[in-house]
């Protein structure tokens, strides 16, 4: 205790003394001399893009990024670590000290618990923090939040709605009698909802909201502070739109084996709403949604997510949720009491949405990354950074105006200035291509719907004749790159401005290459992963299909958490998945469980174990293990169920390696692959969790599936695995201690081989995501990077290179037309090259961010690439890894290490068998191979490098550094 109390003491001693010395500095502005929490996470929110944040946890957890700190010269010092925190918090009215936790030692700057007085319902708190350094003690940072309504005892309004009308719009008035101190409203509006007070739109960006569930188990509902907008007495009208969304029986009905018997389940759209409503002189009331609101079928006939909507102008009423609002026509009637959707009795939930909501515009995307923005040289499209908001780029007519809006995407167009005559009918069509062939081969370059597949996909307005109308479709998406509009002749392109609409995330990588290839697939991932996050990750955006397949999501994930911030997303995702667990431990092929089956294949399986395990790898937050850790263990043991009753050799599966160009003849092996690595995936999931038991009882288990996998799929004849084809060796190579050491060279020839013979990687989507960190790993580091650099087929690049689209979203199949007509442009599930890119090319690897590696693969060959800049931006801050070849001997590279980590940076050798010669540091030698006795002295002490050692079969020299930046040149021969 006196201890502590000394440390602290030095500690503002120090920095007292610090501050008097800065105050007294010229340039003081130019290296600020208050160091302070940034970026505040409450849960995993950041409280710098998130103004409002609500909790539904009694024990939150708090994490915040160092400042950074700079010596007496200006200069950033190095090395910054935390050795102590302090955090208090408080309740906002009483002002109560909910928790002080005095002063921590400890270096830990994530996730710590919330350890204090039980926090309750619907209440506003405030977290101080403040930290300490070895020199410094930061200033206290204040962030807010607000809790939810934790207990269903806390609700008092009832679902309302109609049987009987299509009743889209709700209203009442309330009266606001006293000064308001807080007002806070908890809504649930399904399929969708939009809030509306006094003819306003609350939330003006937020579209498609509350997110998609398997309702009866767990129905979202989101809240806002309302106190700035309830600012005077008297009457306050309230008015709530609804749409079907996924409430509805087409969504589910819809399309090749849709699991119709589930469709009976939902009904007309409904919604849930309770207003607090709390008075300085300390009266509260609350108001609720009841039979006595009124409703009516608004302006907005008809709504449904995969077909468009229909409005009709003529009968909108403007100010209609006003308090004063009167209608000329006896529309209105009481809205009747409906079910709830949640099957309580089930143990369904109501609860509160954690993650974003989908937004539209500027809101959707923050950026955190310093790099770029805009488009980069030589990439087609437009930039994700751009705002959100798309304008054409050329229009013409072919059965219609047709307008390219330069790039593929989800969301929809609005079209404003339309002047003509009452009841005049638009239609707005949208597509991905543009494409038809004629029966005589004649190419109209009309829109191509083939590929929507079973729907018609189209947005209708009927004019109401006023001039100067504007529409935009509501409670719809579409995936497309052209709008066709019908039945208005001249449409300007200024009038017509195309919204992106997606989750709600940050930008938080950014990797760009030497490689226009390289930076278009980039590109196509990051659009294809945006178009498909819709409430949770989709397949695709615009047939009629967007469901959450399991598949695709695990494949896409590690990709998804450099490029985005989407971590509460994939929280989300994750409790769906535990949501449609069964007893019996099986998860479903696609959640929430439409179509597929249950078990599901285990590479579709296995998103509830790899999802898991990649939240953990790039936040570091163990409890997202504790949470799913029960389940994740009764899925592998569903798995060793089914395993038992017919080995390795028979294992189930329905898939195989999807999309390949080749399927391969066993199916059960690619099954078996995603078995073991759950099983794997498990193993480390337990050694995280200090589960001795568990890390023993999988570890026998897995080593049993090795060697079953080997011998029941080791073929002589072909030197490999089965028929020999790439997708067998690629996944036996892939799986920890299956392909016995004497055999793995040859093994690794007979991939090779058939690579070089073909010409081409011929798999599908599961053995592509384990292609490139192979081929990197085992010393064929070039031969990946010619095939990602490929643009024949089939290749990533040749999504962009060919005679049918030049692609901006990256494509479900290797193929499009003729051969794939109706696969869609836009998916994501092979986008796991994109983790490929930032792991091996740019060699950023978090590693739970404890220590990180920047370890770049560089190939030989110094024409393929000669340069990578890429940036993560962590929970603690910033990393940067950018790397030049100088030549063929030399590289410079960069590195930005955020402060409280450390890292671990590795040189790779550019010349086969090469040794590294010299090592520059900012200008200076810090070591050179002494000739003489081949020691690995450093020649000067560099301060922030530690610890050199070289890898002696490679020749990789790895250095440990400390937070800071670093600009090092290795010289080879
Ligand atoms: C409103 O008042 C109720 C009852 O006093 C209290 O429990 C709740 O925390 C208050 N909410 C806010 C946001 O002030
Ligand atoms: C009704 O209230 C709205 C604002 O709440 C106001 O803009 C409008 O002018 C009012 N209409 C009438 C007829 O008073
Ligand atoms: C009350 O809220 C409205 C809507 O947010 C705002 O326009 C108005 O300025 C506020 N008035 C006061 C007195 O704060």
């Amino acid at each position: 205790m006196l201890a502590l109390l000394i440390l602290v003491l030095l500690i503002n001693k120090s920095s007292s003394h610090f501050l008097h010395d800065s105050g007294a500095s010229e340039d003081s502005s130019s290296f600020p001399s208050i160091i302070t929490p940034r970026h505040v996470r409450i849960q995993h929110t950041d409280v710098t893009t998130h103004s409002d944040i609500v909790i539904d946890t009694y024990t939150p957890h708090f994490s915040w990024q160092l400042g950074d700190e700079f010596d007496d010269e200006g200069d950033l010092v190095r090395g910054v670590k935390q050795v102590g925190y302090h955090i208090l918090v408080h309740a906002d009215v009483s002002n109560q000290v909910m928790w002080d936790s005095g002063y921590v030692h400890s270096s830990s700057s994530a996730h710590i618990l919330y350890a204090g007085a039980l926090l309750t319902s619907d209440t506003r708190y405030s977290a101080t923090i403040k930290y300490f350094t070895v020199q410094r003690e930061s200033q206290w940072y204040k962030a807010h939040f607000r809790t939810a309504l934790f207990s269903l005892t806390d609700w008092s309004g009832e679902w309302i709605g109609s049987n009987g009308i299509n009743m889209n719009q709700l209203r009442t008035v309330i009266n606001i009698s006293n000064t308001i101190r807080a007002a806070t409203a908890y809504i649930s509006g399904i399929g969708y909802y939009q809030l509306y007070i006094e003819g306003q739109l609350i939330d003006k960006s937020r579209r498609l909201d509350v997110g998609w569930t398997t309702y009866q188990q767990r129905t979202l509902y989101t809240s806002y502070d309302l106190t700035d907008v309830f600012n005077a007495t008297g009457p306050i009208g309230i008015g709530i739109v609804l749409g079907q969304g996924w409430y509805n029986r087409q969504q589910w009905a819809i399309g090749l084996g849709a699991r119709t018997e589930l469709s009976d389940q939902y009904g007309p759209p409904r919604v849930l709403m309770q207003l607090n409503l709390n008075y300085t002189d300390d009266t509260s009331q609350s108001v609720v949604t009841d039979s006595s609101w009124l409703g009516r079928e608004g302006e907005h006939r008809y709504d449904s997510v995969y077909m468009g909507t229909t409005m009709d102008l003529r009968v909108v009423r403007s100010c209609w949720s006003c308090a004063n609002f009167t209608d000329p026509y006896p529309l209105w009637i009481n809205a009747s009491i409906l079910p709830s959707p949640v099957n309580f009795t089930a143990g369904g939930h109501l609860s509160l949405q954690t993650m974003d909501p989908i937004r539209i515009g500027p809101d959707a995307l923050h950026i955190a990354t310093s790099g770029r923005s805009g488009l980069v040289t030589g990439v087609n499209g437009v930039s994700v950074t751009d705002g959100g908001v798309i304008k054409p780029i050329s229009k013409d007519s072919v059965n219609g105006q047709v307008f390219d809006l330069g790039q593929n995407f989800a969301g929809w167009c609005k079209l404003t200035s339309l002047k003509a005559a009452k009841s005049t009918i638009i239609q707005l069509r949208y597509a991905e291509l543009r494409y038809s062939s004629g029966e005589n081969g004649i190419d109209f370059k009309g829109l191509y719907y083939e590929n929507l597949q079973s729907i018609a996909v189209m947005d209708t307005v009927i004019l109401n004749g006023t001039g100067n109308e504007t529409f935009e479709p509501l409670f719809t998406y579409h995936g497309f790159r052209y709008l066709l509009v019908n039945g208005y002749d001249n449409i300007d392109k200024d009038d017509v401005e195309c919204y992106n609409a997606h989750s709600e995330t940050t930008l938080i990588g950014n990797f760009t290459s030497s490689s226009v290839v390289l930076n278009q697939i980039q590109h196509n991932i990051l659009w294809s992963q945006l178009s498909n996050s819709m409430s949770l990750p989709t397949d695709c955006p615009q047939r009629n299909e967007r469901r959450g397949w399991m598949g695709d999501a695990a494949l896409s994930i590690d990709e998804v958490l450099y490029n985005f911030d989407y971590v509460n997303f994939y929280l989300n995702f994750l409790t769906m998945i535990a949501d449609n667990q069964t007893p019996d431990g099986a998860v479903s092929d696609t959640v929430p469980f439409t179509v597929g089956t249950s078990p599901a294949d285990p590479n579709w399986g296995t998103a509830y174990a790899t999802i898991t395990w990649y939240m953990y790898e790039h936040t570091g937050d163990r409890t997202i293990i504790e949470k799913y850790y029960v389940g994740i263990q009764a899925w592998i043991d569903c798995l060793t169920g089914k395993y038992v009753q017919t080995g390795l050799a028979n294992m189930y599966y329905n898939y195989g390696d999807w999309a390949a160009v080749q399927q391969t003849k066993n199916a059960s092996l690619v099954s078996s692959y995603a078995f073991l690595q759950d099983v794997h995936t498990f193993i480390n999931m337990s050694e995280i969790l200090n589960r001795t038991d568990n890390v023993e009882k999988y570890t026998r288990l897995y080593q049993r599936l090795a060697d079953e996998f080997h011998r029941v799929f080791y073929n002589t004849a072909v030197s490999g695995y089965t028929d020999g084809s790439q997708t067998a060796n690629i996944l036996a190579l892939a799986l920890p201690n299956v392909v016995p050491a004497s055999l793995r060279t040859t093994v690794l020839s007979s991939l090779i081989n058939s690579i070089l013979a073909t010409g081409y990687f011929t798999g599908g989507i599961v053995s592509i995501a384990a292609l490139y960190p192979l081929l990197s790993n085992e010393g064929y580091h070039d031969l990946a990077l010619k095939l990602a650099l490929s643009t024949s087929y089939p290749s990533y690049g040749y999504m962009f290179h060919n005679d049918i689209q030049n692609a901006t979203t990256t494509w479900e199949q290797w193929n499009t037309l003729p051969t794939q007509a109706g696969s869609s442009l836009n998916h994501h599930m092979f986008n796991s090259i994109g983790a490929w890119f930032y792991q091996y090319l740019a060699g950023i690897q978090l590693n739970a961010l404890n220590t990180i590696k920047i370890h770049p693969r560089i190939p030989y060959d110094a024409n393929l690439l000669n340069h990578i800049e890429a940036e993560v931006v962590t929970i603690k801050g910033a990393v940067r890894a950018k790397w030049t070849r100088l030549s063929v001997e030399s590289v410079s590279l960069s590195v930005t290490i955020p402060n409280n980590v450390d890292a671990i940076v590795s040189f790779d050798a550019l010349i086969k068998n090469g040794r590294c010669m010299k090592l520059i540091c900012d200008d200076e030698v810090f070591w050179m191979r002494e000739v003489m006795d081949n020691e690995l002295r450093m020649l000067k002490n560099v301060h922030g490098v530690s610890e050199l050692t070289e890898n002696q079969s490679t020749g990789t020299i790895s250095i440990r550094v400390a937070s800071g930046k670093y600009t090092f040149i290795a010289y080879w021969q």
